[in-house]
């Protein structure tokens, strides 16, 4: 391991940049790249309806404005913040997965920094012109234009996202042939981009549906011919995003197969799977009750139950994204990084010679007598910490008491015995990369933590040990 080991001890790495990625995803979908072309059309559709009737034109107009600065000021400052702390959070608690994206991505990565720019320049020219655009058509004209552009380029970002996404689930024919293109073009992200795309206009469509019903007075005459297209909108997206959520759903499995190694697992996987369809055809019904209801009859949606499809659209897109992560594991990518940060080819040399002589952030080489217990903690970052803390969440030693009773001293052959082999029985957990005398170390050390439970520090607060490494 090249790194130093970014700890949080409590909450744990895995929690930190879930919440910060989770956060961001609602956002950048709901509100950049399903809200940039809604609300393009809706001012679209303000401009025509100007040329009849200009109250009315003037009224769509206005009101896409108001949806925009909504959208404006949350993406612009959560949405960008939590997108630049995806990218530190996870560098910190995986920096070997994000040095490997790097080396396969680096010109995506270089491409998706150049149009996140240009989507923010977009946002500012159209959220910032929109007043000035209502002076000419001509102007007008011009701004419908940049609305299309903040679109194309809000969609572009998450295209290329999606690719190492996906690819982090299922690497493909890259693991063969080690090419940008092959490794870009994995087998799940044409599922998980057609997907996602539809899902994104619906929850924007869920999202300003209620924005406008709280926002515009009832006595407001054009009212309801928003929502009715607000909902027409959502109808409109409803099979599609129906129908991508069931490609993505079944290219899954195969994705599976690779990663699967045991019955048990896919057991586990089952449940997952069909609590899932539950969640699609309830979401989907939803969706479709409300866009029905919102195109036939826009003045009958109840107002304050106007949340619910806001939450089931989220809860949607959050139950994938749980999915995406859970069939991901052992690994951080497919068949080739354990999500430990060590690579699948080099674990036989590990487990032979130990992690530790091959970690130079790390003071020790060796296990001895001597540095048993500061050692084990060692092992226990480099082997455990990107998924459990001492006493935080996901607490390994719970999880051992859990296992051989509260009551009981925690028994240090049994836990090297359990920790051997426990790969084999619960699948989501990377083998133990390191040998013999490394393995006494970290169930020395997880025994002594039942013992004296004591906070550790990551080096973060305690600092590192920089040592030479002999090759
Ligand atoms: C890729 C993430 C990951 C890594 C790395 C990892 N674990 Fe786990 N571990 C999990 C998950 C997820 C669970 C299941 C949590 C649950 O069901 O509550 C788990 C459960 C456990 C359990 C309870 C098993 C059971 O049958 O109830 C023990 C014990 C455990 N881990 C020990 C370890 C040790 C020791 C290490 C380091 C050598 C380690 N884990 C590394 C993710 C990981």
């Amino acid at each position: 391991m090249d790194f130093p080991l970014f700890h949080l001890d409590f909450m744990g790495n895995r929690m930190l940049v879930a919440v910060i990625a989770i956060l961001h995803v609602l956002i950048n979908h709901a509100l950049a790249v399903g809200f940039a072309p809604l609300v393009t059309l809706l001012e679209f559709r303000g401009y025509l309806k100007n040329k009849n009737n200009p109250e009315e034109g003037r009224t769509w107009d206005e009101m896409a404005r108001k949806m925009m600065f909504f959208a404006f000021v949350i993406t612009t400052t959560v949405g960008a913040l939590t997108g630049v702390g995806i990218w530190f959070a996870a560098s910190l608690a995986n920096p070997a997965s994000l040095g490997s994206l790097i080396r396969v991505f680096y010109f995506a990565w270089f491409t998706e920094w150049i149009i996140f720019v240009l989507e923010v320049v977009f946002i500012m020219i159209y959220y910032l012109t929109w007043k000035k655009s209502n002076e000419s058509p001509k102007r007008k004209r011009q701004h419908i234009r940049f609305g299309l552009f903040l679109s194309i380029f809000s969609w572009l970002t998450m295209a290329i996202i999606v690719g190492i996404l996906a690819f982090m689930m299922d690497p493909g024919s890259w693991i063969e042939k080690k090419s940008l293109i092959t490794g870009f073009l994995n087998p799940i992200y044409l599922p998980q981009l057609i997907f996602r795309t539809p899902v994104a206009m619906m929850m924007a469509g869920t999202v300003a549906l209620m924005f406008v019903a709280y926002a515009m007075k009832k006595q407001n005459h054009w009212k309801a011919g928003i929502l009715k297209y607000i909902s027409f909108w959502i109808l409109l997206w409803m099979p599609l995003a129906a129908s991508g959520a069931f490609l993505y759903y079944w290219h899954i499995p195969r994705a599976m197969v690779g990663n699967l190694p045991v019955a048990l697992g896919t057991q586990q996987f089952q449940d997952w799977y069909s609590s899932l369809v539950t969640v699609m055809i309830v979401v989907v019904s939803i969706g479709f009750l409300v866009g029905i209801l919102g195109t036939f009859a826009p003045r009958r949606l109840p107002k304050h139950l106007l949340i619910i499809p806001v939450i089931a659209s989220f809860l949607f897109l959050g139950t994938f994204e749980r999915l995406r992560e859970f069939i991901r594991k052992p690994y951080v990518i497919g068949e080739y990084m354990y999500a430990n940060g060590f690579l699948v080819e080099e674990y036989p040399l590990y487990q032979q010679t130990g992690i530790l002589k091959h970690s130079p952030y790390f003071e020790f080489s060796e296990v001895t007598e001597e540095n048993k217990i500061a050692a084990g903690e060692a092992v226990f970052t480099l082997a455990c910490t990107r998924c459990h803390t001492t006493h935080g969440i996901s607490s390994v030693v719970r999880k051992f008491e859990r296992m051989y009773g509260k009551e009981n001293p925690l028994n240090e052959e049994a836990m090297k015995v359990f920790i051997k082999s426990m790969h084999n029985v619960r699948y989501y957990m990377p083998p133990f990369p390191g040998n013999d005398e490394e393995l006494g170390a970290l169930a020395a050390y997880i025994a002594e933590q039942q013992k004296r439970p004591k906070t550790f520090e990551g080096p973060q607060i305690k600092g590192v040990d920089v040592k030479e490494i002999e090759y």
